[in-house]
């Protein structure tokens, strides 16, 4: 299979060895994140599509594996059935792709880890935090990678924030400012047909909050893959602003780090005006740097006495690690796919060095993983708790 003679391995050299293969658990008609990943993948052509139960109903999953060009026999009512049929095979997936909603989550990764397939899950990577860590585990004891796509942590832009943070650059950190404010919720969705409104806004579906959930999550990820700082106390409010809405669809999200550094989160999807609004502001006792999702060919970089710089990817010098993600010129924008290949492209490379027994580096690991899986959930069920007491401030 994909282990012909090969070492240390990129991209290129990868896909002349052969492509892995993969199967994939969500991402049928009508549904987001499960077509991003896909065509994220096929990006740089280093895996392949081959089985797939991508919806609850057969006839959606048939559906879409036809559209697909997938065989018939891997095309599987269940996941459980997929999990099982799988690992028995001599072709069998190299890795399973979770991307269902979230109640799913738990049962899928642990169907497959527990038969020996790695897994890269969708975010939060399940409800409960012993469900998260029971899956680490297993991952851990069937010496298996495990992905969680927190996808955004793949831009290059993203990665030279964090060298130049690792590096002193703006000094200590002293203070963060990070936001996530979207628009479509301010209407009823989940009441007009929207599948995506409707499971995020119903606990048994999108689990104990939406906006924390959905969003936040993102933010704590992102904030800690950065800076590295670790959260210590918690202070959160909830809100539910849309009419009868049971889970938050707003939050705001005081934050105390170990070392003494502070921060606020803010999370919204009843903010009218915008699309996907994740900005992040790291504030150091040097100099700042900014960045925002929908621009994020750029990274600013203030210091404090010096005229504020706006580096560009593509046309300014990056640090080499942030700059191997890098894929076009300057001015050519890339974004979101380019992001959650980048995180394909680090999971498949370590997976292939790793069955070519060879040791597995930092930067072969440089993927969102179960760990930071186990602090999302963390990080949603301690704002959730804080927020059902009062908003108190709650221990880490
Ligand atoms: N990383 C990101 O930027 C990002 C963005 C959007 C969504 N997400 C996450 O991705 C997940 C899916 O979100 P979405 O917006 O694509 O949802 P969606 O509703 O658009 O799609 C979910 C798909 O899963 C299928 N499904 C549900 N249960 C299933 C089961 N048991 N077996 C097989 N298929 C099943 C549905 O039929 C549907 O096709 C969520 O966990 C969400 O938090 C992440």
């Amino acid at each position: 299979m994909i282990i012909e003679g090969s070492s240390g391995l990129k991209a290129g050299e990868l896909k002349a060895a052969a492509k892995l293969r993969y199967g994939m658990v969500g991402g049928g008609p009508g549904a987001f994140i499960g077509d991003v990943h896909r065509k994220a993948i096929a990006l740089d052509g280093l895996a392949e599509i081959v089985a797939g139960c991508f919806s609850r109903s057969p006839e959606n999953t048939l559906a879409t594996g036809r559209a697909l060009g997938l065989a018939p026999d891997r095309l599987y009512k269940t996941l459980e059935e997929m999990a099982g049929a799988e690992a028995k095979r001599t072709d069998k997936i190299d890795f399973a792709v979770i991307v269902t909603p979230n109640y799913d989550h738990y049962a899928a990764a642990k169907a497959f880890l527990s038969r020996g397939i790695p897994v890269v899950c969708e975010k939060p990577l399940c409800f409960e935090e012993a469900e998260a860590r029971e899956l680490v585990e297993l991952a851990r004891k069937n010496k298996l990678l495990f992905g969680v796509t927190y996808c955004y942590t793949g831009n290059p832009t993203i990665k030279q924030a964090r060298e130049l943070v690792k590096r002193g650059e703006i000094g200590e950190i002293t203070f963060i400012n990070a936001e996530y404010p979207q628009e479509w919720l301010l209407a009823p969705a989940e009441k007009q047909g929207s599948k995506q409104a409707e499971w995020r806004t119903d606990p048994k579906t999108a689990g104990k909050s939406n906006s924390v959930g959905d969003l936040g999550s993102h933010i704590e990820n992102m904030i800690s893959y950065v800076t590295g700082l670790k959260i210590k106390s918690i202070c959160a409010r909830l809100d539910r602003i849309g009419p009868g809405r049971v889970l938050d669809d707003n939050a705001t999200i005081m934050l105390e780090y170990e070392g003494g550094a502070k921060g606020v989160y803010w999370t919204s999807q009843v903010a009218a005006g915008y699309d996907n609004g994740l900005r992040v502001r790291i504030f150091g006792t040097m100099g700042a740097i900014q960045w925002n999702e929908e621009t994020c060919n750029y990274l600013e970089l203030f210091r404090f006495g010096q005229p504020n710089v706006v580096l560009s990817r593509g046309k300014d010098p990056f640090y080499p690690h942030a700059q191997s993600f890098s894929r076009l010129p300057s001015g050519h924008p890339e974004g979101y796919f380019e992001s959650m290949a980048n995180v394909y492209k680090t999971y498949t490379g370590a997976l292939v060095k790793q069955r070519n027994g060879e040791e597995l580096t930092e930067t072969d690991l440089d993927f969102p993983n179960g760990e930071d899986g186990i602090n999302g959930v963390r990080f949603i069920g301690k704002c959730v708790e804080s927020s059902d007491k009062g908003a108190i401030w709650v221990d880490f």
